[in-house]
């Protein structure tokens, strides 16, 4: 590759948008077109830190809202260097979420207002929710595999971990939106949250297969073409 990098995709989508079944495919199509990849998925729970999320996740442990944030950001920096070092060596990675789930979820925690019982607040602020992530190496392509709640619930169903549930998945969807309207590339470079990150949105309610192609299409040929500027943080 010279003195080319490998690109960066990380996939991301609400609970039972089919977001683990089509980064598999994905990877599959990298491996039948020879492009060297790596698949990493968050929360990675083999380490420490992920055993102790993955215990949050099934409701086995109690965590305060800011430890468990801050345990899912300290599980992606685990993974920066080796990400950074895959990157260079010219191996594509693909992650199965990364920090934009990690905003979109804390930000979506809500409590009754004190003032007004009916009306609810954030618990975290969004500002508090994207510091500990800032510095990470930055995707230069989000796929967010958008689905609406109802049609994700539909899929069999949520399961038993903590966030699987309708209102909550609805706040996470925008969350993810407001996110991705600040990564847009239609902003100045320099007011977006990610300023080297392309985000897509793909159509998650379609087809297994036409879904697998849309993805396909939108990073075939930065997967093809490599990078030459650094890795964005
Ligand atoms: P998973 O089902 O993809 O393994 O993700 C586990 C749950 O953890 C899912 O509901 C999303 C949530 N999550 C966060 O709250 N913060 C994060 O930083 C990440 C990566 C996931």
């Amino acid at each position: 590759m010279g003195s080319k990098r490998a690109p960066f995709i990380v996939i991301e989508g609400l609970d039972r948008s089919g977001k683990t079944t089509q980064t598999a495919l994905l990877q599959g199509r990298l491996e039948r077109e020879g492009i060297p990849n790596k698949l990493l998925k968050f929360p990675d729970r083999t380490t420490t830190i992920g055993q102790m999320i993955d215990s949050y996740l099934k409701s086995a442990s109690e965590l305060d809202d800011h430890v468990i944030h801050l345990l899912f950001s300290a599980n992606r920096w685990e993974l920066a260097s080796t990400i950074e070092k895959l990157l260079a060596e010219g191996v594509t990675v693909i992650a199965d979420r990364y920090a934009f789930s990690g905003i979109a979820f804390s930000a979506s925690k809500v409590e009754s207002s004190a003032s007004d019982p009916g009306t609810t607040i954030p618990k975290l602020p969004f500002e508090w929710c994207r510091a500990p992530d800032i510095g990470l190496p930055a995707p230069d392509e989000v796929l967010f595999l958008d689905i609406a709640p109802e049609q994700a619930r539909l899929r069999g169903g949520y399961g038993e971990e903590r966030y699987e549930k309708e209102e909550m998945q609805a706040r996470v969807r925008q969350v993810f939106q407001h996110l991705g309207e600040e990564t847009s590339s239609e902003k100045p470079q320099s007011e977006r949250l990610a300023p080297g990150t392309k985000w897509t949105v793909i159509d998650a309610g379609k087809e297994r297969d036409a879904v697998a192609e849309n993805m396909w299409a939108s990073v075939q040929s930065l997967v093809r073409g490599g990078l030459t500027q650094p890795v964005w943080k």
